[in-house]
């Protein structure tokens, strides 16, 4: 794997936003992940209208586990001509981004209520995308229950193969032993290039950070493993 020094942070602005920090209740690991009802997506959750938002615009950026929404609500509107795609298992934070979405008045973003490793597996063609957002994956502890784990090996290959050429896939986390699992699996399934090194942006105000994870685990004074890698440009 190789090191590098690329990095294209996104200029947080969520004061200007005026969100509030509601992280609070976003569990430190969801025990029992709640099921997709109709498939892959749950009640409510229409995949004709994920077949649109994937065919608008030419950039297309998705984030697996988006949580709250704070990445993707901040990225948005400093890159309009970006469509941004969330995907949250839980139903409850899904809809909560949603809705500030609608309130915002953000017209580049959406969010589903639906489990992101079979959209992506399933719902998401090849060479469609520009950049896969990985922040902060529940752990799993238990050595029982790590298959559980989003990014398995065949997530991290279709994860390669949806991204377009010098597509980007990012990658951070507060767990040592999720990271080094991961780059050794994305060194041994995938051709990406990487990982490539990610600085630590300084923050500037009390929501400034790129997750409410990030969040949390610099407030609380622990270390954030943070990986880039990119896909080979076509020849
Ligand atoms: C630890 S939280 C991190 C949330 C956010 N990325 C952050 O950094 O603040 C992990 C999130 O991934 C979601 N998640 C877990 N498995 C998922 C799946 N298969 N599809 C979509 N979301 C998933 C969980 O519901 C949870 O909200």
């Amino acid at each position: 794997m190789q090191q590098g020094s690329n990095h294209e942070p996104y200029n947080f602005n969520f004061a200007a936003l005026q969100l509030n920090n509601d992280d609070e209740d976003l569990n430190d690991e969801v025990v029992d992940l709640p099921q997709p009802t109709r498939g892959r997506f749950f009640r409510d959750e229409d995949p004709q209208l994920l077949r649109e938002w994937l065919a608008k615009g030419k950039t297309l950026e998705i984030e697996i586990g988006s949580g709250k929404g704070l990445f993707l609500l901040n990225a948005s509107p400093m890159h309009p001509h970006t469509t941004y795609l969330g995907f949250e298992l839980a139903a409850k934070y899904a809809w909560e981004a949603q809705t500030k979405v609608e309130r915002l008045g953000l017209s580049n973003v959406h969010f589903f209520a639906c489990d992101a490793v079979a959209v992506i597996d399933q719902d998401i063609a090849s060479e469609s995308v520009d950049a896969v957002h990985c922040y902060f994956p529940d752990p799993w502890w238990k050595a029982k229950h790590k298959k559980r784990r989003v990014l398995s090996e065949q997530t991290l290959r279709n994860i390669e193969r949806v991204l377009k050429p010098s597509g980007q896939f990012h990658f951070w986390t507060d767990v040592l032993d999720y990271y080094e699992l991961t780059l050794q699996a994305v060194d041994h399934v995938t051709t990406l290039t990487g990982p490539l090194f990610v600085c630590e942006p300084p923050s500037n105000h009390d929501m400034d950070y790129r997750t409410h994870f990030e969040r949390r685990t610099r407030l609380n004074g622990l270390p954030v493993y943070r990986s880039r890698f990119v896909k080979a440009s076509s020849t």
